[in-house]
């Protein structure tokens, strides 16, 4: 049977980054035999632009059919006056919950070729794996009530809700300790227990899960701390796992330890496993159509799907090596270029993937 990818470009640097994500899977199928049908939807300003909201229902029929989903980007300048309700983030955020895709997997690792690239020490980020597990549902960003509000004194005041459910903590947690598991067993839970009740439930629901797990560490670290030992000693992490906010802030830290936000990938699972895949880095505005952007993050994200939506593993693994390949061989897009290095455009970085693959 043949699989169904629902792909999802979007806004900004999105559609020039999905085309050589698209490459690279007409490469999985004219050369390895992998059954694959796509259809493409809108989501984003770009949704916005054609049907008033972004993400019409027509996507959303889309998403719920296909076996996995494939997501540029979101956002930009031209949406940032729309109200709340229709920004492009909207349809990114209405995709995650509508979906269930509680569970989101941001993997930061960095590539032997990039050590130079990172504004960190080479001793400091050589060999760097760390797996960010952040909760995607809930927490702060679903939290209801919601919203700007008038006081008795005509002074307006703006609120949001931090809430977690032990239910969500716990499957989280499950999702962390067994991903923890499959690596070196340590997992740190990064939450602010001294300051806020619902991250002190947080810990205690972590700890509680983790006696079924008797052969992974469980450490705990306040966020302020995870934040600076990320930059300090980010080797210290194996596996981190914490709530949706704090998740969104110390992956993009944890990205600039690998040398550019454009090389990380994610998915965002389900219950069932079936999951969104995208590039952690947003839409880009200024540098869209100018054929720069990386598209390594959204290639390594088709390669996150086929290793946990597909369980093709040995097809996923030679995405990676492919990558890994065009790195070797020089090749570089501006963002992560350094000395005796070749500065390519997108779609040369995306050719020289798909020619290490054949
Ligand atoms: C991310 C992004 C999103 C988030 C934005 C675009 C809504 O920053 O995926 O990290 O905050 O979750
Ligand atoms: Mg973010």
């Amino acid at each position: 049977m043949s699989k169904k990818i629902a792909v999802l470009a979007g806004d900004g640097i999105g559609p020039e980054i999905i085309n050589e994500a698209l490459k690279v899977i007409a490469c999985l199928r004219d050369d390895y035999g992998f059954a694959v049908e796509l259809e493409e939807g809108l989501v984003g300003g770009v949704a916005y632009d054609k049907t008033g909201s972004p993400l019409p229902e027509e996507t959303l029929d889309l998403v719920r059919h296909a076996d996995s989903i494939l997501l540029g980007a979101v956002g930009g300048p031209k949406w940032e006056p729309l109200d709340y309700s229709v920004r492009p983030e909207r349809g990114l955020l209405g995709l995650r919950s509508e979906l269930n895709l509680y569970a989101n997997l941001r993997p930061a690792l960095l590539y032997p070729e990039l050590e130079n690239a990172s504004t960190l020490k080479p001793d400091v980020v050589s060999g760097l794996d760390i797996m960010i597990i952040r909760e995607l549902t809930g927490g702060i960003y679903f939290g209801e009530p919601r919203g700007v509000r008038t006081l008795d004194n005509g002074e307006r005041q703006g609120y949001n809700t931090l809430v977690y459910a032990e239910s969500e903590v716990r499957r989280i947690a499950h999702n962390a300790f067994q991903i923890a598991a499959k690596r070196n067993r340590r997992l740190c839970s990064v939450d602010k227990a001294n300051v806020l009740e619902c991250t002190e439930l947080w810990r205690e629901v972590m700890i509680e899960v983790g006696k079924e797990y008797k052969d992974i560490e469980l450490t705990h670290m306040y966020v302020d701390n995870a934040a600076m030992q990320l930059v300090r000693n980010p080797k210290q992490f194996d596996v981190m796992v914490t709530g949706n906010m704090f998740g969104d802030i110390l992956s993009d830290c944890a990205a600039m330890l690998t040398g550019s936000i454009g090389m990380l990938p994610s998915a965002s699972l389900d219950e069932a496993g079936k999951g969104m895949y995208e590039p952690i880095h947003g839409s880009a505005p200024d540098i869209t159509g100018q054929g720069v952007a990386n598209p390594l993050a959204t290639i390594l994200s088709v390669s996150m799907m086929l290793r946990y939506s597909f369980n093709e593993v040995e097809l996923a693994d030679r995405i990676e090596q492919a990558v890994d390949q065009a790195l070797k061989n020089g090749l570089r897009t501006a963002d992560i270029a350094s000395d005796n290095t070749q500065i390519v455009s997108t779609s040369v970085m995306g050719d020289a993937v798909v020619s290490a693959l054949r």
